[in-house]
């Protein structure tokens, strides 16, 4: 009897993976954007049933834990980056039961979820901005509030200083009631919290400890840079950036004051006490990735020091920055690098390829590429962050000035929507051939359908026999393997346009992967490059769809063949 308990228990702590403190680090997480994945009442919005719906589907996939882009209770300025209610679920996504049913379904399947915090701002409609406007104590100082500079020659107050909002214009609101200017780095709508109030942080940390408490395995701390402004508010330098389209964009300004001050650091560590707290308390490991700063050096320094560690990875965005404007196999191997050789030692690597806040990776380096990249990232150490609708190569959607939703598309104006708007990689996710590709059983959707979905969907991807979604499925097989969690990692430039490398763990299947940036095919040998003593006879694991090579198929080492812009996964 007590054996067979403590094997229930044991099986069950393997099939949660509780048993292993390193989970964070080799896992495949899977963005899920919730307004675009599935729609159950028909109204055109993805919601939580629709997820949960869509949980065996990502179990298939082989991902390991699904960071969710907010749910909380919202007026969806900025599509639920404002949140009136921390504590509750917005119904145009469902209700606490819907949450609860999709966590257990989550958890059930081996799988954990990450919640998209946003600890920056708030919406307008939160009570404690209501309250603040007000002047009502304590909530008086939760925001950044500043008086007028005086009135213009138009009779309008002048704000504070000259700082831009990063959705373009004045950063600066006036409210009648209090008499003053109130920060909002985000939308007019998005009122920045002001931490100089120990409260907000206090509240905040409850916030941390309350979904913690609900059995989340983590958060996704958004737009940490801006958590704190200078306290001097003196107007920022122009950037002078010649490819910045107008004056009042975000980018007209170098952003001294209002990104990356010291403070930042220390918030973030208040927030890991939390995490920790949790950890020390109950044993089970909780983990906080976020978004990046820009600067390289500043990033690296969310995670730590010797003495703190805080977060245990932000976003290595090197890859959507880099990879996408490689043109030869030395621009792959910089765009790898850069972060590799930054990292301070013993931390947790990470690979973002798309989110929702980026053209989508099949648009930018083109279809073929795509999966190359995927090849690649899948198979670097550390961890790897996914956008849904990458397994299958969706891509950007063109929408109209008149269907623009996205408040920095919007606020673009007409004639610079299509560079800012975030809209066409938010488009809802395509499932079959049928009216709006199984999205909906509704008569419209929040953003139109790509019309490539006849072609570019989950169930034309699993009937053929190569695709996206097949290779995809297979790289996160690989991952799961001994080699690519723990193994050594060896990347060589092979020529001009081939780029290579080996995760190698002795005892164990090795994976070599070779991807060809030409837009030509290109025949390799790899023997002197990796194994001069012994050349290999390798099985091809996963092959781009084109590839004259596919799994299954044995290859020697001295002579790879390659599609234009194609990748192969090999083992030996
Ligand atoms: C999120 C965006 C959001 C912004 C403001 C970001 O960095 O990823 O989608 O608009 O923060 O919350």
């Amino acid at each position: 009897m007590f054996l067979k308990l403590f094997l229930a228990s044991v099986l069950a702590a393997s099939v949660f993976g509780q048993d292993d403190p390193n989970w964070y680090k080799t896992a495949t997480y899977y963005q899920v954007y919730p307004r675009s994945l599935k729609d159950t009442n028909g109204d055109g919005i993805g919601d939580l049933k629709g997820i949960t719906q869509s949980i065996p589907f990502m179990k298939s996939l082989g991902v390991d834990c699904i960071w969710l882009s907010p749910i909380y209770k919202s007026p969806m300025k900025d599509f639920g980056y404002d949140i009136a209610d921390f504590y509750s679920i917005d119904p145009i996504f469902g209700t606490w039961e819907d949450f609860e049913e999709l966590l257990a379904t989550i958890k059930a399947a081996g799988l954990r979820l990450l919640m998209d915090l946003i600890p920056n701002h708030t919406s307008n409609e939160h009570e404690w901005f209501i309250k603040s406007v007000q002047g009502q104590q304590p909530y008086a100082d939760y925001y950044v509030w500043k008086p007028s500079k005086g009135i213009d020659a138009n009779g309008s107050q002048i704000p504070p200083n000259n700082w831009l909002s990063a959705f373009a214009g004045s950063a600066w609101e006036w409210r009648e009631e209090r008499q003053m200017f109130y920060l909002h780095q985000f939308t007019v709508e998005q009122p920045d919290l002001d931490y100089r109030s120990p409260l907000v942080l206090a509240e905040m940390q409850n916030v941390f400890r309350f979904w913690l408490q609900k059995g989340v395995d983590g958060f996704r701390i958004d737009a940490p840079a801006h958590i704190w402004e200078h306290e001097d508010f003196l107007d920022e330098p122009p950037s002078n950036d010649p490819n910045c389209p107008a004056p009042d964009q975000f980018c007209a300004l170098n952003h001294t004051y209002v990104k990356d001050q010291e403070q930042v650091y220390d918030i973030l560590y208040a927030f890991r006490t939390v995490v920790d707290e949790f950890e020390a308390s109950t044993g089970e490991i909780k983990v906080l990735m976020s978004e990046a700063s820009g600067e390289l050096d500043l990033t690296m320094r969310y995670y730590g020091n010797e003495t703190h560690n805080i977060i245990h990875f932000p976003f290595n965005f090197y890859l959507i920055w880099e990879i996408s404007n490689a043109t030869d196999a030395r621009g792959v191997e910089a765009a790898i690098r850069h972060w590799l050789d930054a990292m301070p030692v013993g931390r947790t690597a990470n690979y973002v390829l798309g989110n929702h806040d980026n053209g989508r990776l099949a648009s930018r380096v083109g279809a073929d590429f795509a999966m190359t990249n995927q090849m690649i990232a899948f198979l670097l150490p550390g961890a790897m962050i996914s956008y849904m609708g990458e397994e299958i190569n969706m891509e950007n959607t063109f929408i109209t000035w008149a269907q623009t939703q996205d408040p920095q598309g919007c606020n673009a104006g007409p004639d610079l929507y299509q560079r800012f708007s975030r809209d066409p990689q938010r488009t809802p996710f395509q499932w079959d051939d049928s009216n709006f590709a199984g999205f909906t059983n509704g008569s419209n959707t929040w953003l139109p359908v790509n019309e490539n979905y006849l072609q570019v969907n989950v169930a034309a991807q699993q009937a053929a026999l190569y695709s996206p979604l097949k290779i995809y499925q297979r790289l996160a097989e690989a991952r799961k393997s001994a080699a690519v969690k723990n193994g050594s990692f060896d990347l060589r430039v092979v020529n001009d346009d081939v780029i290579a490398f080996t995760r190698v763990l002795t005892g164990e299947i090795n994976f070599l992967v070779v991807a060809n940036t030409a837009y030509e095919a290109r025949t390799v040998n790899v023997d002197a490059t990796f194994f001069p003593l012994l050349p290999i006879k390798a099985t091809v694991f996963t092959a781009s769809v084109d590839s004259p090579i596919q799994q299954g198929d044995s290859v020697f080492t001295s002579v790879i063949d390659l599609a234009p812009r194609g990748g192969v996964v090999l083992t030996f």
